[in-house]
């Protein structure tokens, strides 16, 4: 898989067809993500600067920066202000179309399922699609199953979460299933979230446990219910002007600690999840374990008809087979 995504990468940048230019004595380029440095997107983000630095024999240096806003990095990835982004795939599909049947709910059966579909054939050619776009797909990351959380009362079925008020990320498909579950869905960037449970704007937000734990969510909701009822890949994009700049070795070097950046996120969401839950519990929200998510599933035939027109069929039908 890691050799198609080379090939996808080498191949689009040599349709750029601009010369590599020789790095000055050090260059620097920025990798920018919308969580704590102590996250599983700072473990990939951190990983990639040790693994490209020591690659290049330091001619280059990473500096790591958070930005919440996901939408804002993919606008200066195109027009070459920001080097990298790790970001899920939330607002991608405003710039990717193809990212968006990643995001169908109840697609994914489980992690192990997510994580072989995207690092195979299907993974690559959506990331390959990245490049018409003017964005380089460089690889896959993880942020995990999402989860509902909210500060009303307990949801158990499809039916308590009519008339919530839920934060979702600035994604078509995603405030297609939460309005047909007859929630109010109210699409915004990360960077509002906090204010907005704060003040009571929205009832309830939805994200995966690393996310929950790590932005200290308890502290503004009070029930968790693991509906995991969408999982969320995430991705390393490059710019295509830095990546022009770069020698064949560099490009070589990037994507080896791209590698090394989707082992370090992917160790951290497991290690995150096998404990999140009860650290939860500790800070004291109440947790519903007991989904039925058949149920949610069937709550959510309407949208699955919208998504049959709208989306990619025969796509969405290959990811579901897949082993
Ligand atoms: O909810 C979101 O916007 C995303 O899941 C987050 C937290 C920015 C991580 O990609």
């Amino acid at each position: 898989a890691g050799t198609a995504a080379a090939r996808v990468v080498l191949a689009a940048v040599g349709a750029l067809a601009v010369a590599a230019l020789p790095a000055s004595a050090q260059t620097t380029l920025t990798i920018q993500h919308p969580l704590p440095l102590n996250s599983h997107y700072g473990a990939g983000a951190s990983a990639f600067k040790d693994a490209f630095e020591r690659l290049t024999d330091g001619r280059y240096r990473v500096v790591v920066q958070r930005n919440d806003n996901e939408r804002e990095m993919m606008e200066s990835l195109q027009i070459g202000t920001l080097d990298f982004s790790v970001s899920s795939t939330g607002p991608v599909g405003n710039f990717v179309p193809e990212s968006k049947n990643l995001d169908v709910p109840f697609l994914f059966r489980d992690t192990a399922h997510a994580r072989g579909v995207l690092d195979g054939d299907i993974g690559n050619e959506i990331l390959a699609a990245f490049e018409r776009r003017g964005l380089t797909g460089v690889i896959w990351l993880e942020n995990g199953f999402r989860h509902l959380t909210n500060s009303r009362r307990p949801v158990v079925t499809p039916d308590d979460i009519k008339g919530l008020k839920i934060r979702t990320m600035e994604n078509q498909v995603h405030m297609r299933a939460f309005e047909t579950l007859g929630a109010l869905p109210t699409p915004m960037t990360f960077s509002e979230i906090i204010t907005a449970l704060q003040q009571g704007t929205v009832d309830g937000q939805e994200n995966p446990i690393t996310v929950i734990v790590s932005n200290n969510l308890d502290q503004v909701q009070k029930y968790l219910s693991l509906t995991g009822h969408v999982y969320s890949p995430a991705v390393l994009v490059a710019a295509p002007a830095t990546v022009a700049r770069f020698s064949a070795a560099d490009r070589a070097a990037m994507i080896e600690a791209a590698r090394a950046a989707q082992t370090a996120n992917r160790d951290r969401v497991s290690a995150d999840e096998a404990t999140g839950v009860a650290e939860l519990r500790r800070r004291g929200m109440s947790v519903v374990t007991d989904i039925d998510r058949a149920k949610f599933e069937a709550a959510l035939a309407p949208a699955y008809a919208v998504y049959a027109k709208e989306l990619d069929g025969n796509l969405i039908a290959r990811i579901r087979a897949a082993a």
